[in-house]
């Protein structure tokens, strides 16, 4: 996972919280590298789950919870540090339909070696898409957050709604816009 995941959540834990509190979380994880992330390394997902299980055990919320709170923040990251993968898009609709062919396309570009999941567009109407999320991670609260950030971010109100497949790792998306 890349380390600008890890950079913004413990900057959120920092902002949010406390400095000293992203620490002991830091410390509690017992992490490989003691928390010395950077933006561009790339780390393996078990030091983020590792990080998770701490959270939840020192704030009470859930993972789907935490994940969600996490996803929330980081499309603000992400659009302030990448504001460009954002160009032309006028609604979290068009980020939604354009993250494979696009968004994640230009990612890549800029981050070889990221790991990123599949969003296939099923359907698209002008105030809904159902998308289908495929990855190893089941990251799918994460991914509801990000929408909201997204959502947040250009001005548009949206419900949201996940249901899983039989096939594994893989989800239904469908995002409602008023
Ligand atoms: C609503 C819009 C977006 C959604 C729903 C979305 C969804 C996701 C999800 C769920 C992941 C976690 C990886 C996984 O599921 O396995 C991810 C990773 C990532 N996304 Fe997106 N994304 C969005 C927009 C963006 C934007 C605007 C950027 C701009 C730079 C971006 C860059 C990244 C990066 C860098 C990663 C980390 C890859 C890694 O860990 O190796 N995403 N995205």
């Amino acid at each position: 996972m890349l380390g600008i995941v890890f950079t913004t959540l413990v900057d959120m834990l920092e902002e949010k919280i406390s400095p000293e509190f992203a620490d002991e979380v830091l410390v509690e994880a017992e992490l490989k590298n003691e928390g010395a992330f950077t933006a561009v390394g790339y780390y393996p997902f078990s030091e983020m789950e590792k990080i998770l299980t701490v959270l939840v055990n020192k704030t009470g919320q859930s993972a789907d919870e935490l994940l969600y709170g996490f996803g929330e923040y980081l499309f603000g990251v992400l659009a302030k540090a990448h504001g460009e993968v954002m160009t032309g898009k006028i609604t979290i609709l068009d980020v939604l339909e354009s993250l494979d062919n696009d968004i994640h396309v230009q990612v890549r570009k800029l981050y070889p070696d990221a790991d990123l999941p599949s969003f296939k567009v099923m359907s698209r109407t002008q105030n809904s898409i159902e998308l289908e999320y495929h990855s190893q991670r089941d990251l799918f609260k994460l991914a509801e957050g990000l929408i909201d950030g997204a959502a947040k971010h250009l001005g548009n109100v949206v419900t949201h709604h996940v249901q899983s497949t039989n096939e594994p790792h893989t989800y239904i998306i469908r995002v409602d816009m008023e």
